[in-house]
């Protein structure tokens, strides 16, 4: 397999951006102290090297330290957007430009140029995908078949990925393994709750400047994302209720202190509905013909298919953009509905997506998760696996170490006592 494949120029919004673009690339390394780590043991070791590496990520600052790390551990990496409204358009072109990695990304693209993105990546016949939401891996498999014959695994950052690629596998269809990074304990049980909790809220304030306190605030989905922005929003004063269709999920919910209930209930005096499902169509005709006047809905869940978009099109008489991420959908009757950033996610279109230091420990993760497959991707069965252990432990103990935090350790009566069952009551 040769790795000299022509890589086409980058498409970036605007290379002038791109002194401004390191600027946010190191102030987010400030924050991203494993990820420097593993760069510099990369640096030395240079694991990846002359590995292509294709990846569709969010083109965020956190993403720019990841794929320089990538690079300095030997790849030849290219990179897309993975949503067309999150591009920080500086960071794309201080990537491009200063650090020599074709990125395809250009904020507010439409969906033509979007997938032709991804077609400029799928060019660099990548042997390692790694994906925020499997439109690569989706992508290849549908259209560029010839490629799947140089792919070796690849990585998979977001839960609605992971549930696009075990469908995939379940139905046959995936014909390459993939490493489930979303499923590693130290990415969702941060980045999905504490990530997401905060920037969503983040992308609220942002896009609206609305005042949380006092606010009837429902929070459609009560997994990783809905628990961190449901507490998140507790904590700036709004009446949290959360929606559910998972009976242990709503339990959980309701014993955590919220109100629980179906959304058609909660919608007449919801002032903020924000989904975090990976479901379609959740706030649907029935709740929104039952909004109340002057209702905020937004969406941080990975597709913009979590808001019945079209049947809020299908109610208006007239659409007005009061601020940048504000549409006011007029509707036939009367009320006015506030639709943010289009749907799509909301903490990066309006925000900048989470904060570096839980980016941190996401792409530590997918740094040796790419390491791993490198050096056993031999051995990586064709399935959809966890994120080995040992790679979760160790992102967990450097994140640690970096915060000067130390713990106890298991003296060796302890290790034999909990490996035993001979010694009960005593
Ligand atoms: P999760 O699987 O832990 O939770 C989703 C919850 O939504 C489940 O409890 C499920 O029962 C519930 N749900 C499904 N359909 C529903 C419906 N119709 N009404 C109410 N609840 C419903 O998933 P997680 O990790 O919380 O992720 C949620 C979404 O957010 C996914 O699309 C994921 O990819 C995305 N995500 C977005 C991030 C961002 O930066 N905005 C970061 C991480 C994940």
């Amino acid at each position: 397999m040769t790795n000299v494949v022509k890589v086409a120029e980058s498409d970036v919004a605007d290379p002038s951006l791109a002194g401004e673009g390191q600027r946010l690339i190191d102030w987010a390394a400030r924050e991203m102290p494993v990820l420097r780590i593993i760069r510099e043991r990369f640096a030395r070791e240079r694991p990846l090297e002359g590995l292509r590496l294709g990846a569709c990520l969010h083109v965020t600052s956190e993403t720019a330290n990841l794929a320089i790390t990538l690079k300095a551990g030997g790849a030849h990496v290219s990179l897309c957007a993975s949503n067309p409204l999150s591009t920080q358009d500086a960071v794309a072109a201080a990537l491009s430009r200063q650090h020599g990695i074709p990125t395809f990304a250009v904020k507010g693209e439409d969906s033509a140029r979007y997938y032709a993105h991804i077609q400029s990546v799928l060019d660099a016949r990548p042997q390692v995908t790694m994906d925020d939401g499997a439109d690569l891996v989706a992508e290849l498999h549908k259209g560029r078949r010839e490629l799947l014959e140089d792919v070796i695994a690849g990585t998979e950052e977001t839960t609605t990925g992971v549930v696009r690629l075990r469908a995939m596998a379940r139905d046959g269809a995936l014909r390459f393994p993939i490493i489930a990074v979303n499923e590693a304990l130290t990415k969702h049980l941060f980045d999905n709750r504490y990530g997401t909790g905060q920037s969503t809220i983040d992308g609220l304030i942002r896009a609206t400047n609305v005042l949380l306190a006092g606010k009837t605030f429902v929070v459609c989905g009560y997994g990783w994302c809905g628990r961190g922005l449901a507490s998140r929003a507790t904590g700036l004063g709004a009446h949290v209720i959360v929606t559910e269709v998972d009976p242990t999920r709503a339990l959980e919910a309701v014993m955590d202190g919220y109100r629980v209930m179906p959304l058609a209930e909660a919608a007449p005096n919801a002032d903020i509905v924000i989904t975090v499902t990976g479901d379609i169509n959740v706030i649907d005709r029935g709740a929104i013909e039952r909004f109340k006047d002057g209702a905020i809905i937004a969406n941080s869940g990975h597709f913009n298919d979590e808001i019945n978009l079209a049947a809020i099109d299908d109610l208006s008489v007239e659409v007005t953009a009061p601020r940048t991420f504000v549409q006011s959908h007029r509707l036939r009757d009367g009320r006015t509905i506030h639709v943010l950033a289009e749907g799509r996610l909301l903490n990066l279109a309006a925000a900048e997506g989470h904060p570096a230091a839980v980016m941190d420990m996401s792409f530590a993760n997918q740094a040796l998760c790419a390491e791993h497959i490198a050096k056993h991707h031999k051995d990586l069965a064709l399935a959809v696996h966890d994120v080995p252990q040992d790679i979760d432990r160790e992102v967990a103990r450097l994140k640690l170490q970096a915060m000067g935090v130390s713990i106890d350790t298991l003296t060796d009566e302890q290790q034999k006592y909990l490996a035993s069952w001979e010694s009960g009551t005593t």
